[in-house]
């Protein structure tokens, strides 16, 4: 085992901690306790120079006080669930609403929230698990959940897995946000962005899929070839206006390669994403207000960073035609995400 250094301590006087993974000049990560948290990961860019490419904050009590989930790991289900309702073999379940009438990010009190137990640890990985009781959130089912993180000399990986003894929806994604220019450098517009996606699905007001997949071709989530993401958390388009920038899910076409790709020219650094999930939630930080300060004691605003969240599409325990979210006991729920990092000049 690392050994684990003592980040802070959370309003009930718990200590929160974090362990460092990777090497310079590979990616080197920071990782908490609390939320199994990304916390900071500096990697050196293309032109030479290393930087902190997460947005973050300064304190447990800062990360327990937000509702930016910036960096945590999330479930039992992210995204949202309409109503906080879902059915499941003949019973109604009621879950916690916290986001406009509708369960987002596991609730009230999701995994974000929570102290993760360090499981094994070594100088470029570590495990993080959590044991969320039956009837957690109003879901039902005790779920134990492992979180892996791998450094590699140009990369990190998510290994997200979980068990259950009773069936019940899981959807686990990272929520970290970045800016490959560094946290404190400002917008990401200029920042050209890539998905392997043909089709998003579209939102009510509060988020929630009406079940359509629609075509990007012609639409500001059209990134078959690369845009900067200002093209399109300005456009007036109806869905882009009401979410106040995209906070979509797009549907992820099978593919050979990466989900996603996002490239600053300015310090020519180029992020890969890939994964085996079906959908990918983008959101550009719209609700990032200025309200909070990051560990950089800068006010986080709008734009400052973007977040790629692999996933299943949301509310799909409402919806038969996407992806199914549902574990049995006895099946292992597995997904993963790897972030490569190759310079723009390389
Ligand atoms: C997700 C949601 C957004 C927002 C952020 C956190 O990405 O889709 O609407 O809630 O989390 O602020």
């Amino acid at each position: 085992m690392v050994s684990l250094d003592v980040f802070g301590t959370d309003p009930h006087g718990r200590k929160v901690h974090v362990l460092t993974i990777g090497q310079a000049p590979g990616p080197v990560l920071q990782l908490l306790d609390l939320g199994a948290t990304m916390h900071r990961l500096e990697i050196t860019g293309g032109d030479g120079r290393r930087r902190n490419v997460l947005l973050n904050l300064a304190t447990p009590e800062d990360y327990l006080a937000s509702t930016a989930y910036l960096g945590s790991t999330v479930g039992r289900y992210a995204n949202r669930i309409a109503g906080g309702r879902f059915q499941l073999d003949g019973r109604s379940y009621q879950l916690g609403v916290n986001d406009r009438g509708n369960h987002l990010h596991g609730g009230p009190d999701g995994f974000h929230r929570r102290h993760w137990t360090v499981a094994e640890s070594s100088p470029d990985e570590a495990v993080l698990e959590l044991l969320s009781p039956d009837g957690d959130g109003g879901y039902p089912g005790t779920v134990h959940v492992t979180a892996r993180f791998r450094v590699g000399p140009d990369r990190l990986r998510l290994d997200l897995s979980a068990t259950t003894d009773r069936p019940t929806p899981v959807n686990l994604t990272s929520h970290a946000y970045f800016n490959l220019d560094g946290d404190e450098a400002g917008t990401i517009d200029a920042h050209r962005l890539t998905l392997a996606a043909d089709a998003y699905t579209p939102v009510d007001d509060a988020g929630i899929p009406s079940g359509e997949l629609a075509p990007v071709e012609g639409t500001p989530f059209d990134f078959r070839q690369p845009r900067p993401i200002g093209s399109a958390t300005r456009s007036d388009h109806p869905q882009v206006r009401a979410a106040k920038g995209i906070d979509h899910n797009v549907v992820l076409g099978d593919r050979p390669g990466p989900a996603a790709i996002l490239v600053s020219e300015a310090t020519a650094t180029r992020m890969e994403l890939h994964t085996d999930q079906p959908g990918l939630q983008v959101y550009t930080g719209n609700f990032l207000d200025g309200s909070a300060r990051s560990a950089g004691g800068r006010l986080l605003r709008q734009g400052d960073g973007i977040a790629l969240e692999p996933q299943l599409f949301p509310d799909s325990p409402n919806r038969p035609e996407f992806p199914a979210p549902w574990l049995a006991p006895g099946q292992t729920y597995r997904s993963f995400v790897e972030w490569r990092f190759v310079t723009a000049g390389a």
